[in-house]
Parts: structure tokens; sequence; C-alpha cells
């Protein structure tokens, strides 16, 4: 295993907006090749309940984006304000900005990835977390493989809001569940560089709440 490899791409696979190239087509074929690398991923029971629509038409992805768009304009508005000052500073302006981006061109990238899971959720944690679990693995394990082809995608929510109006657009049946929507396409740079986190040493534990792993 060359972790100097693995661990740059663990590293540097970033939520991409600004980066994105519009203007190049993705083919199916690298889309099923990840899609292959995903489903790798662990699911509870050995289940594989997931499902994968991959949308390339324009006209369903400008339908899509109009959902994206409201959603996402809303949400953009609401954090703006929540930042107050902050929002004209860095890092908040760039966040803010890079937010937007992907808000104001959607529909021109030029593909969306929607995972779903057969199913819906219960509405208890321990059944919930199963639920959800059963995906969210091979969503991040989807999103490394596109990073290492040369392609980026976000992992976002807000279509979710209209869950069911995105659903009758795409034609997913009532007893499966969407978990987001990724929009996928080639980087227009590779240089991506590790995110700010907080440390480890703060959010970690040995045996005890609240006893530091590593200090
Ligand atoms: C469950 C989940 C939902 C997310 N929803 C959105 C979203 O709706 N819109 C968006 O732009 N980014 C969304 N993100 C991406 C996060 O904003 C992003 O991962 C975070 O800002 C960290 O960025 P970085 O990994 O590049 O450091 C979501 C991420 C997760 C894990």
């Amino acid at each position: 295993m060359d972790t100097a490899v693995t661990d740059h791409l663990l590293s540097t696979t970033r939520a991409v907006r600004r980066k994105l190239d519009l203007d190049r087509p993705v083919e199916p074929e690298v889309i099923a090749e990840c899609l292959r690398l995903a489903v790798q991923a662990p699911t509870p029971g050995a289940a594989q309940s997931w499902r994968w629509l991959v949308v390339r038409d324009q006209e369903v992805r400008s339908r899509l984006g109009a959902i994206f768009r409201e959603v996402g304009t809303a949400y953009m508005q609401r954090r703006r304000e929540a930042a107050g000052a902050a929002a004209e500073q860095q890092p908040m302006k760039r966040i803010l900005a890079s937010g937007q981006h992907l808000v104001d061109v959607i529909e021109r990238v030029p593909v969306f990835v929607i995972p779903c899971l057969q199913g819906r959720p219960h509405g208890d944690n321990a059944a919930d977390s199963v639920f959800y679990g059963g995906i969210f693995p091979a969503v991040w394990s989807f999103q490394l493989a596109l990073r290492s082809r040369g392609l980026g995608s976000t992992l976002t929510s807000y279509h979710l809001v209209k869950e069911a109006e995105a659903a009758r657009i795409l034609g997913i049946p009532d007893d499966v569940t969407q978990v987001g929507l990724l929009p996928v396409a080639y980087t227009t740079t590779q240089d991506f560089k590790p995110g700010t986190r907080q440390p480890v040493e703060e959010l970690s534990y040995l045996d005890h709440w609240g006893t530091p792993l590593v200090s």
C-alpha cells in the first residue's frame, strides 16, 4: 500500500464547486468505473440497498437544477444573514462565494449523481443510523474514486427539501429515498490542499468522554 498516495487522496479530496470544468463532457464509463469502486463499501448486513441515478440529459438537469437553485439560494441567503459582518471577511467570504457559485451554475454541471436507498427512514436513531449508513461510506468512496481520476464533486442536500418533486421528474418510486445530489465534472486543477479541520486532539477521547486520546 502506497501510504503517500492514499493519504494524499484522503486529505485532498475537497468539496469542489468553483473548479468544476463545465465545458468538458463526462463519459458514463468513468462514472460506472467509480461506482464499481464505490460499491465495495460496507453495507449493514451486506444488504446493498443502494441505487445510483446518473443524470446527463440537459432537460432533466435543468429541471432538477431549478429545484436546487430555489432551495440553495434561500439557504445561502440564510447563511449570509447568519454570518453577519463575517460574511465580508475570509474565510467566510470564500465559503459563501463557493456555495453560491454552485447554485448559480448547477444545470451546467455535466453530470448529477443521485445516491438512493431502497426503503424509507424510520425516525429512530438506531434504525436511521443503519439506514443512512447503508450508503454514505459508498458515497465518499465514489468521491475519492472521482478525485483519483481527475473529477470532482460535492455532496449536496438542497434538493431533498423537494424530494417528492425530484422523484416525479426522475421516476423514482415512493419507497426509495434520495440521500443527496452530487454534481460531477472534471476539475480545472489537480492542486487541492488539505482542508481546515479542528485538531483531532480536541475531539477524540480515550476510554471515557473527555479524556484526551492523545495530548
Ligand atoms: C451530508 C452532507 C451534506 C452536504 N450538503 C451540501 C449542500 O447542500 N451544498 C453544498 O454546497 N455543500 C454541501 N456539503 C458539502 C460540505 O459543505 C463540505 O463538505 C464542507 O464544506 C467541507 O468542505 P471541504 O471538504 O472541501 O473542506 C454537504 C456535505 C455533507 C457531508
